[in-house]
């Protein structure tokens, strides 16, 4: 299939960069801050590949300025970042931490002076312990401790941050996490699943209502992980494994938030954990949606996993970047028209990218990548889908989950010896990119 022709994107186009809390921060025991579900899973043998963890990381927590120096050179126009509940509420209610708190407003002031706006997400899979310790996101309660952390955060940040998402990638960790053990805090249930969900959709809601109460000139979206779900072949068992996925993976969130009901199977399976009133709570207008995409989902029967659906291989030769994500932008095309449709609100691609092991600073596969999935978004635009812009995935090389440090996604590498930063060649790229609005010659940018 020949590319489709470059786009030339207008100057309102917003090109962002995205990270998150325990993925760049580290200073995990540092000024107060609380364990959270991902500290505990790190020290789990076999969980992180080489025994990684966020205790370091990227050391933004103390670099941050320079990272934002960085952020300045590459033009970009805004900075997507979440905030570590457990750093601002160690115990995950209650007691609150001061100078968890500040680190935040040093990071936005700093953001704000350099004019990058600052995007907040709310919540990027770090929940405190302690709230684990009280059932968690399988507690009902988890809603409104959720809805208290974000009047917290919506108080304290709201006169300067008016992009707030509630959630990244609901139903990453909510399957990971409760379903396949593959994500914090590693239950295989499925009663845990289902609850999971509800009350992640009913924490969505409620902090909704509280951003709209205490910041009324916000902005306010969440953050879908879509991706298509397809079966890996044609048997009945693999077509049906693939449409329980599908719900699970792409329906169960943004369904209940923006039409206001569940998937039929999952209607049918959430009957003893919904209660009447429920689905007006979780329903809220929003004002975008944002979609995080790598590349389709195979499914595969699998009798002995926890939903019988399993994760199977490419149908055809699609390449794929090394922790095995296909690349296949015209996939991208059809996500962001599917989703735009859909919902019928305003998208931000809020996570692209491709993660490299070898660490190549001259990494023009990325480039590459990158090229064809922004012109795949371009041709999805000229098709009708109501794009307004695109962070990249990752501003820098990070704790990468359960792949720990042995992939990198960033613009920018990372020596994690020495903590050096160094742009990579797509950080030029990009940069040429974000200024012109137009994609650069791969390998001639910088
Ligand atoms: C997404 C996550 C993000 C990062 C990328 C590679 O699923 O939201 O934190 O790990 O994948």
């Amino acid at each position: 299939m020949s590319a489709p022709p470059k786009p030339q994107f207008s100057a309102s186009f917003l090109w962002g960069a995205s990270t998150s809390a325990y993925q760049i921060e580290g200073a995990a025991q540092e000024d107060g801050r609380g364990p959270s579900i991902w500290d505990t899973r790190c020290r789990i043998e076999g969980k992180v590949a080489d025994g990684g963890t966020g205790d370091v990381a990227c050391d933004h927590y103390h670099r941050y300025a320079e990272d934002i120096g960085l952020m300045r050179e590459l033009g970009i126009g805004a900075y997507r970042f979440s905030v570590a509940w457990p750093r601002v509420l160690p115990f995950g209610r209650g007691e609150v931490n001061e100078k968890g708190l500040d680190f935040y407003d040093r990071l936005i002031d700093g953001l704000m002076e350099a004019g990058i706006e600052p995007w907040l997400c709310l919540y990027h899979w770090d929940l405190p312990q302690a709230l684990h310790e009280l059932g968690g996101w399988m507690s009902r309660d988890s809603a409104g401790w959720f809805a208290d952390y974000t009047a917290l955060v919506a108080r304290r940040y709201g006169d300067r941050v008016k992009r707030w998402a509630t959630f990244n990638e609901f139903n990453v960790f909510t399957m990971f996490g409760y379903a396949i053990d593959w994500a914090a805090p590693g239950i295989t249930d499925r009663a845990a699943h289902l609850k999971a969900i509800h009350h992640v959709n009913l924490a969505h809601g409620d902090g909704v209502g509280v951003l709209r109460t205490l910041v009324p000139d916000a902005s306010v979206g969440a953050i879908h992980n879509v991706q298509p779900v397809l079966p890996e072949t044609d048997t009945p068992e693999d077509v049906a494994a693939a449409a329980l996925l599908d719900e699970h993976w792409n329906l169960v969130f943004a369904d209940p938030h923006l039409l206001g009901r569940y998937p039929p199977q999952t209607a049918i399976a959430m009957e003893p954990y919904a209660q009447a009133g429920d689905m007006a709570r979780i329903c809220q207008p929003l004002d975008w949606l944002g979609v995080n995409h790598y590349g389709p989902i195979f499914a595969r029967a699998d009798p002995a996993a926890t939903w019988g659906y399993g994760w199977g291989s490419a149908r055809d030769d699609v390449p794929s970047v090394d922790i095995g994500w296909t690349i296949h932008p015209d996939a991208f095309r059809q996500t962001l028209l599917a989703v735009s449709r859909r919902y019928g609100v305003p998208v931000y691609v809020t996570e692209n990218g491709c993660g490299d092991p070898t660490g190549a600073i001259d990494d023009i596969g990325r480039v590459l990548f990158l090229d064809a999935y922004i012109r795949a978004m371009g041709q999805a635009m000229d098709e009708g889908a109501d794009v307004r812009g695109y962070f990249v995935w990752s501003l820098l090389d990070n704790f990468e989950w359960g792949a720990g440090y042995t992939t990198r996604f960033g613009l920018i590498y990372v020596d994690f010896e020495t903590l050096e930063r160094i742009p990579k060649t797509s950080a030029g790229w990009y940069a040429a990119l974000a200024r012109s609005g137009r994609l650069p010659e791969p390998g001639r940018a910088g």
